[in-house]
């Protein structure tokens, strides 16, 4: 549990009111480095800045920001890295120190690397419909008891399309999230793909979030996207589906040493997540399996399935489909399914996947775009779908056990009275090899 009663009394001196021409789009993120956060902002045309920073910690902490680009719009958009973090929270302001315009001081809490339990929120394709605002409001009351890690998106950010109007909108809605909860994303084929974003192939995705270990380039191919960092016990690998992943690819070679040099003793638990889906019963596009075109369910689980289970990956977080499902484990192209490790209603009354053969998939695409009325077979593998919008948190109880509860909105168009959970299970592994 964090506390904000353990700010330090050093930070009072950044408790003061902000001046008007303040910065926005204020978001944080991880770096590869646990006592490092990044953050980026956006500063207006006409609040122009030659000399961007952060304070925080206390007065004595300032670090001179970078310019990462430029919105369409003619937003300057800046990111720099605050270090030396040691794991209480932390009180910064980002803002102009030639003008002194800065944003309201705002806390974050630094990447824990002890404990045993934890929890993440987790979900893809938003966009800034009516249901992505009622689950933008429910997140928020939910990351209010300050219990959430980071927030995981995976993927169809803000469905702009081009236009940067949409993303300034898109970030306005999530500041007050992002502004004190790392937020970390992957890119989906609406921020990438050439027709999918409406001509933005990557770029603004690439200039608006600095995730850790990219090399922040112009989205025109030569930038990395994917990335891997150690968060307490778990080693998250976060990779772009609608790059290049197949064998002989860097982002193939890459996922292979990261996975062969994730130390299980220290991180016990591997999760790896992206926007499109090994497994998604839904018929809709891309999630015929045996298709092998770039992205597609079968030529996902040709090149990536085989490292999965290789290296025993735990958990896969896929999005792109606008619904949630659950998978059994399941392994070797569909033909290995483990039901037998099924345990009905555990301790609190939850279905448990207890040292189950294989990975268990989830598709979190359901935080706002709009459903895509398909149809859903009910193959042997899948567990549990719902068309609803919302929400997941993933909650590790201890070492050995995660808990995933589909958090819905309710109502039919996402504006209901939720937050209801609609589904949940615990994947445990307390045997491992
Ligand atoms: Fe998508």
């Amino acid at each position: 549990m964090k506390l904000l009663a353990l700010l330090p009394a050093a930070s009072a001196v950044l408790l003061s009111e902000a001046p008007a021409g303040t910065p926005g789009q204020v978001h944080l993120a991880y770096t590869s480095d646990p006592t490092s956060m990044s953050i980026t902002w956006t500063a207006r045309p006409d609040t122009p800045c030659t000399k961007p920073v952060v304070r925080y910690g206390d007065s004595d902490d300032v670090v001179a920001a970078s310019t990462l680009g430029y919105a369409t719009t003619n937003d300057t958009i800046f990111t720099a890295t605050m270090t030396g973090l040691d794991g209480d929270a932390v009180c910064y302001q980002v803002g102009c120190s030639e003008t002194d315009q800065f944003s309201d001081s705002e806390t974050f809490f630094p990447l824990p690397t002890d404990g045993d339990s934890f929890a993440f929120i987790a979900f893809g394709d938003m966009g800034v419909s009516t249901a992505a605002k009622s689950t933008v409001a429910n997140m928020a009351a939910d990351l209010a008891k300050n219990e959430y890690d980071f927030v995981l998106h995976n993927g169809d950010i803000s469905y702009a399309r081009g236009d940067d109007g949409i993303w300034d909108e898109w970030f306005d809605l999530l500041q007050p999230a992002m502004q004190s909860t790392p937020y970390m994303v992957t890119p989906g084929n609406h921020d990438l793909l050439h027709s999918d974003s409406g001509g933005e192939d990557g770029i603004p995705y690439s200039l608006r979030f600095a995730m850790p270990d990219t090399t922040l380039g112009d989205g025109l191919g030569d930038e990395r996207l994917y990335y891997s960092w150690v968060h307490r016990f778990v080693t998250f690998i976060n990779l772009s589906t609608d790059s290049d992943y197949a064998e002989g690819t860097d982002q193939y070679e890459w996922l292979e040493k990261t996975l062969a040099s994730v130390d299980r003793e220290k991180t016990p638990w591997v999760i790896v997540s992206g926007h499109k889906n090994l497994y998604c019963s839904s018929t809709y596009g891309s999630n015929d399996r045996s298709s092998t075109t770039r992205g597609d369910a079968g030529d996902l689980t040709k090149e990536l399935e085989p490292l999965f289970e290789k290296y025993g990956v735990d958990i896969y977080i896929g999005a792109h489909i606008h619904a949630y499902e659950r998978t059994y484990p399941v392994a070797k192209n569909a033909t290995a399914v483990d039901k037998d490790c099924v345990e009905e209603g555990g301790e609190d009354g939850v279905d448990v996947y207890r040292n189950g053969e294989g990975v268990v998939y989830f598709v979190l695409g359901m935080s706002g775009a709009g459903h895509l009325g398909e149809e859903w077979p009910d193959p042997e593998w899948s567990a549990v779908h719902a068309e609803e919008y919302g929400y997941a948190a993933l909650s590790f109880a201890n070492r050995t056990s995660v808990k995933l509860e589909f958090v819905a909105n309710g109502g039919e168009e996402g504006q209901g009275d939720g937050p209801l959970v609609r589904d949940s299970v615990w994947v445990v592994k307390d045997q491992r090899e």
